[in-house]
């Protein structure tokens, strides 16, 4: 039997019928890129909270996925130092630095702005009775409010919001082609020339916002060096809004294909906040991510030895049959409360910016059903990402 290819073009349209077929063929699965595969939720569950046995070692991971030389990419140096790849001690400390920034009021302070911002979009972006969700919201929404929250000017995002796509490919365990490389190592010097000019006013000019809490987030005396804030603020920045776009576009495009459950919420705005973690369960946009294996560790019957790198799929676990019944059916009526989804990970790196999301998910869907009650999707025009585990949809054509 061929080994599972996590490059195979076919996974970014739908990848869940592989999923089922791996989960049916075993616990562990090889790949046609090295890494072992996880499927199943309780597996997947595990890699994520046992951070003794599942480590980042980004290092380690990094050569195995671009090889030896991976050290001097550009985008190398920027990426270690990130709070998402980094582990034990390392972590906490910058988890602590990063959580302090990141608090309940700014998100409650923001949510007014968003609103407006939201209602701009639909407004600035349609014509002719219709717009392009992904390039007209989806992808300019969660940029200007992860931008408004890092004090990044409006008028700054046409300069830099493109080059936070570029880095996506560098966020997925899979390997690159030299010109998705190349692009990505130019994108993030922008990008730390640009923070590099922000942390300087920031310092001289302290503001109310995250990315000036960061400049000056402080913890029993400790605070980020000048390269760990540069490289945080870049991974915000790009987290912030890759995911929740991939998010918003999913989540609309699986609601066009359950009329029922689209004409429920177009009626019902009110049920919108209570619909979205089942929205992000049934069609994830994180659908992965990769640890080294530090000590031998077993599933089921299958041991790995130390070294070897593992890739958790969480679409995977989002769609496993032994914990959400009939997880192919997208079902608002679900109940979480014996398991959770996967969508924003587990343990001690779960996804800080999980409550801005679901916030952000909330306002681009009332906003819409609102303000275009009528809103269609048309399925024609539709095309996914290239990028398998940062899925999402590239064009999303809607009419009202
Ligand atoms: C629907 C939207 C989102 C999804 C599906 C998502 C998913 C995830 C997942 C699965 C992880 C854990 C990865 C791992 O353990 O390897 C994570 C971590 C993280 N996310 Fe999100 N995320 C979303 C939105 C956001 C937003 C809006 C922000 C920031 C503004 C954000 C910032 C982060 C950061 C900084 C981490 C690393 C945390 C750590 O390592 O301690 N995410 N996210």
């Amino acid at each position: 039997m061929e080994p599972f290819n996590p490059l195979d073009p076919a996974l970014a349209k739908n990848p869940y019928p592989a999923y089922a077929e791996l989960r049916e063929r075993g616990r562990v699965n090889p790949s046609a890129i090295g890494a072992h595969v996880l499927a199943h939720y309780e597996d997947v569950r595990r890699m994520l909270n046992d951070g003794a046995t599942f480590q980042h070692q980004y290092v380690a991971q990094q050569k195995q996925r671009g090889g030896e030389r991976v050290e001097d990419e550009p985008y190398f140096d920027y990426f270690r130092r990130m709070i998402f790849v980094s582990d034990g001690e390392h972590h906490r400390r910058l988890r602590k630095l990063v959580a302090k920034a990141f608090t309940p009021r700014q998100l409650a302070d923001l949510r007014h702005k968003a609103e407006r911002i939201a209602s701009e979009l639909y407004t600035v972006g349609a014509r002719n009775g219709g717009m392009d969700f992904v390039a007209e919201f989806a992808l300019p929404f969660p940029l200007r409010v992860i931008g408004s929250m890092l004090g990044i000017p409006d008028a700054d995002h046409a300069e830099i919001g493109g080059h936070a796509t570029a880095l996506n490919p560098v966020l997925e365990f899979l390997p690159m082609p030299p010109d998705v490389l190349a692009t990505a190592n130019r994108a993030v010097e922008v990008l730390a020339e640009y923070f590099v000019k922000l942390a300087e006013e920031r310092r001289r000019d302290p503001t109310d916002d995250l990315f000036s809490a960061l400049v000056h987030a402080t913890e029993d005396g400790d605070a980020l060096s000048n390269e760990e804030l540069i490289a945080n603020a870049i991974l915000l920045y790009v987290a912030g809004h890759e995911t929740t776009a991939g998010g918003t576009s999913l989540a609309l495009h699986s609601l066009h294909n359950n009329p029922e459950q689209f004409d429920h919420l177009k009626q019902h705005p009110a049920s919108i906040p209570g619909a979205i973690d089942e929205l992000l369960r049934y069609d994830t946009p994180g659908q992965g991510t990769a640890r080294v294996i530090m000590q031998e560790t077993s599933f089921g019957d299958h041991k790995i030895e130390p070294g070897n790198v593992v890739l958790g799929y969480i679409g995977a676990a989002n769609r496993d049959p032994n914990v959400f019944a009939t997880p192919d059916a997208l079902d608002f009526q679900r109940d979480f409360t014996k398991a959770r989804p996967l969508t924003f990970g587990g343990g001690a790196h779960l996804c800080v910016g999980r409550n801005l999301a679901r916030q952000e998910f909330e306002i681009a869907f009332t906003t819409l059903f609102t303000e275009h009650p009528s809103v269609r999707v048309v399925e024609k025009g539709c095309v996914f990402r290239d990028t398998p585990l940062m899925r999402g949809l590239k064009k999303l054509p809607i009419e009202w």
